[in-house]
């Protein structure tokens, strides 16, 4: 089945083409260069970029995959969650090829798209064996989820964010650091060359035996922190920098792990799934890794570093098992609030 995919949740304008869930094309038009000088994303001018991005990318997508676009079968798009004006225009465009084209329509949740980058396939044909029941982290810029995914479509969602997601806190305390804009992958990079045991901070809901996951206390923390040591004219150093992410990031992901740590007690799953923007992070790879390996089950992250960010291939992977369910979906409005598993 050949699909085409849009993705303008947010600031990347993507299409992508598949076969089944064998990738044939991923295009990412990114728009870092147009928020950064406002510091974060700046919902009007993304909304007027993939206005003027999804042609190209549609035709860029077209000529790398080799397929026409009278020969896709199934058109799909992110519905949700996401900038409501900047879902708009991946949505409407779809819509205007399925009918075009006069083909079906899947509409698939962002979400959804993250944890479906693990079931893509290569063209050499690499894959993840992924078995049922599987506990599933999400971790984005705008979305936490812990899940149990107990089959193709089928969630039971067992914590979410309270306030700040993950990539979010990463993305403001790198901004409180001035690292910049998207902050959280040089965060990380900083913290390389930092001793995260300088500062120590309360993991986050540390006594509170459930799922959920909050930043804005830890973030608050940091906030602090940095007006301490910025009294009196005082300059952070690249030490201090480095010292501050370092503390912040092991912190933020231990957070993460003593969750999936606690679902590994409870839950009986085959392996465990890792999602969104933040799966990029090495630490949290890592302690994921030796997490399972103490549980003895498996561990899948996005292999490809393209579909561990947004990206319309997940949209288009997601979109395959649906088609194969028959949820299509004809007439659907934007959901920028749309959950999973709820
Ligand atoms: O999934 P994604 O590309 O977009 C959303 O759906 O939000 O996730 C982007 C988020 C950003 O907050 C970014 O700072 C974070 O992922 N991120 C990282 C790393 N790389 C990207 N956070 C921590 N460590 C990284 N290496
Ligand atoms: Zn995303």
């Amino acid at each position: 089945m050949n699909i085409l995919a849009i993705d303008t949740s947010c600031d990347d304008t993507s299409v992508a083409i598949t076969r089944d869930n064998v990738i044939l094309a991923n295009v990412i038009s990114s728009q870092v260069a147009l928020h950064k000088e406002w510091g974060g994303v700046v919902p009007i001018i993304a909304k007027r970029a993939h206005q003027e991005q999804i042609n190209s990318i549609i035709q860029k997508a077209v000529k790398h995959a080799k397929v026409p676009l009278s020969s896709i079968e199934v058109f799909a798009v992110t519905q949700g969650p996401g900038l409501a004006i900047a879902l708009e225009v991946g949505i409407a465009k779809a819509k205007e090829l399925a009918n075009i084209y006069n083909k079906p329509l899947v509409a698939v949740n962002h979400m959804e798209g993250h944890l479906y980058a693990n079931f893509a396939e290569s063209r050499s044909g690499k894959k993840q064996n992924i078995q049922f029941p599987a506990l599933v982290l999400l971790v984005s810029g705008g979305h936490s989820d812990l899940l149990i995914m107990r089959d193709h479509g089928q969630y039971e969602k067992l914590g979410e964010k309270l306030d700040d997601a993950v990539g979010e806190a990463f993305d403001k305390v790198a901004r409180m650091l001035g690292l910049g804009y998207p902050g959280g992958a040089l965060l990380a990079k900083m913290a390389e060359n930092g001793d995260s045991s300088i500062y120590k901070f309360p993991v986050p809901l540390h006594q509170v035996k459930d799922f959920n996951l909050s930043y804005s206390g830890l973030k608050a923390a940091i906030q602090r922190l940095v007006k301490e040591k910025t009294a009196n004219d005082h300059a952070l150093t690249q030490q201090d920098i480095s010292n501050i992410s370092a503390s912040f990031q092991r912190v933020a992901i231990h957070h993460l792990i003593e969750r999936v740590e606690r679902a590994l007690q409870i839950y009986k799953v085959k392996n465990v799934m890792l999602g969104g923007g933040v799966s990029a992070n090495l630490l949290l790879r890592k302690n994921l890794r030796n997490l399972t390996k103490k549980y003895r089950v498996e561990f899948f992250y996005p292999k490809d570093k393209k579909l561990c960010m947004d990206n319309a291939a997940m949209i288009a992977v997601a979109a395959w098992y649906k088609a194969k369910r028959g949820e299509f979906a004809q007439n659907f409005d934007r959901n920028p609030g749309m959950g999973i598993g709820d």
